[in-house]
């Protein structure tokens, strides 16, 4: 039997906290070294589903597997090398999201890289300009592969003093489509109302592979907390009840640190929020994660307020961003419009797809139900060429009913227009939502060459013709 999703979601909000499991706690972090750190793509079994009646372990498929995978902690500036190992039956690749590095190492099948068969390995080598809150998944099928559990935290130390924290906290949400055995619904993969519509939602929600995890802090502690959409569509609109939260960095880059606003913050497909957590609790109080959105409201995590910490508390400072982001000169740059339509409710009535002009009864036979400037998904001809070091500014239409987290790999880009109007308070993201009927132009320096895919990362909207990609020649 089918469970609902909104019975479901409703008997994990009111269940019992689940036992604290702190993953970060047990689970070492792999160390960038000299030999590689080994990501074995596998099937594994993992206890998920705690929590939900009935239920046994869950069969995932993940790196060495485990959801999520092992935690890479590297510095900037230094060499990483990691070897994916294919142990599953199909290819795969791995991308590092976010991370500004050599193309070759971006892990686009098809652009960048070919497919590592089943049995294959692949080295991955690259030096991180950046520090910050990363991660890393599946590039192919991601729809399948990553609603199966194949991605990772990735953090990026920089040249922070370590005094300004007493806790570092990655919490990677995610959320599953379960059956009543807590097994994962394989049915619906490739579900073509999904593709239409807001692409494949759970009905099991999850922090750091477990569901409503518990991580005891102490009283007077100031908590990095990094967070992580890893969900194939949903959007988190995450609430801190109990604390005086700070956001001090999206997508990984620095921001000025401002107050996490008191309505529900948005966390999209694949983008990352830091927060500074001051915990001003008493002993005995609570701070609590929640989602909440005008559908569902679930508790994601605790963080009971233990023993004291007994030290003053220093001003937060901003983190350090020193070799950032090249500035786009708007004065010269190559502009570019980008109409995203399709989808239900969309009125598309064509498109091209496999180099040809189809109709909307055709583009649902082949699943190509969205379109960029008119392209359902072909891949032949990049959206754009440019010379290195040219600034370019996309303009993104949306003109479909939907929201759509667009993510451009292997740069930031920052808003500068939304609906026609310039605006000075964009902040640098890889991950930008536009919502229906907005359009919102971004700017970057394209200064690292080679083949960058630009796609909605909702990944059944990229399986179903939201995607292209930008050529940068050197
Ligand atoms: Cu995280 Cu091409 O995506
Ligand atoms: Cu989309």
């Amino acid at each position: 039997m089918k469970i609902a999703r909104r019975t479901l979601l409703k008997s994990i909000a009111g269940a019992a906290a689940a036992a604290a499991l702190p993953v970060d706690g047990h689970r070492k972090p792999a160390l960038a070294g000299q030999s590689p750190i080994v990501l074995k793509a596998q099937k594994g079994r993992v206890p998920l589903a705690r929590g939900l009646e009935g239920a046994g372990e869950t069969d995932i498929w993940g790196y060495n597997g485990a959801v999520p995978g092992p935690t890479i902690r590297c510095r900037k500036g230094e060499p990483v090398h990691v070897r994916l190992v294919n142990g599953l039956d199909e290819p795969t690749s791995i991308h590092w999201h976010g991370l500004r590095i050599d193309n070759a190492m971006d892990g686009v099948i098809g652009l960048t890289q070919g497919p590592v068969a089943p049995g294959a390995s692949f080295d991955y080598l690259f030096t991180p300009p950046d520090a910050g809150t990363f991660w890393y998944h599946t590039h192919n099928r991601a729809w399948e592969q990553m609603a199966r559990g194949l991605y990772g935290r990735l953090i990026v130390e920089g040249d922070d003093p370590e005094d300004q924290f007493d806790r570092d906290l990655y919490l990677a949400l995610d959320d599953w489509r379960l059956d009543d055995k807590g097994q994962i619904e394989t049915a619906s993969f490739g579900n073509l109302h999904d593709w239409a519509h807001e692409g494949r939602l759970g009905n099991w929600l999850t922090v750091n592979g477990t569901s409503q995890p518990s991580y005891g802090l102490g009283r007077g502690e100031r908590m990095r907390l990094r967070l992580l959409n890893a969900a194939n569509a949903r959007t988190f609109r995450l609430q801190l009840k109990g604390a005086n939260a700070k956001v001090i960095a999206l997508d990984g880059a620095p921001v000025e640190p401002f107050a996490l606003p008191e309505a529900p913050y948005e966390l999209a497909s694949g983008q990352r929020v830091d927060l500074a957590v001051d915990v001003d609790a008493g002993d005995g109080g609570q701070i609590e994660l929640w989602h909440v959105s005008r559908r569902e409201e679930i508790k994601c995590a605790s963080f009971p307020v233990k023993a004291a910490v007994l030290r003053d508390r220093p001003a937060l400072r901003a983190l350090d961003h020193s070799g950032g982001f090249a500035t786009p000169d708007l004065a010269t740059a190559v502009r570019q419009d980008l109409v995203m339509t399709g989808g239900a409710m969309g009125g598309l009535r064509e498109a091209v797809a496999d180099g040809k002009k189809r109709t909307i009864q055709d583009l649902v036979e082949l699943k190509r139900v969205w379109a960029l400037n008119g392209i359902a998904g072909d891949m032949d001809k990049p959206l754009l060429s440019v010379k290195q070091g040219t600034t370019v500014v996309i303009t993104m239409k949306n003109d479909t009913a939907w929201s759509h987290a667009m993510h451009l790999h292997g740069h930031h880009f920052k808003a500068v227009e939304r609906n026609g109007k310039p605006v000075t308070d964009g902040y640098w993201r890889d991950t930008e939502m536009v919502d229906p009927d907005q359009s919102v132009a971004l700017a970057f320096v394209a200064d690292n060459p080679g083949k960058w895919f630009l796609h909605c990362h909702m990944l059944e909207h990229q399986a179903a013709g939201m995607r292209t990609w930008i050529n940068i020649d050197t």
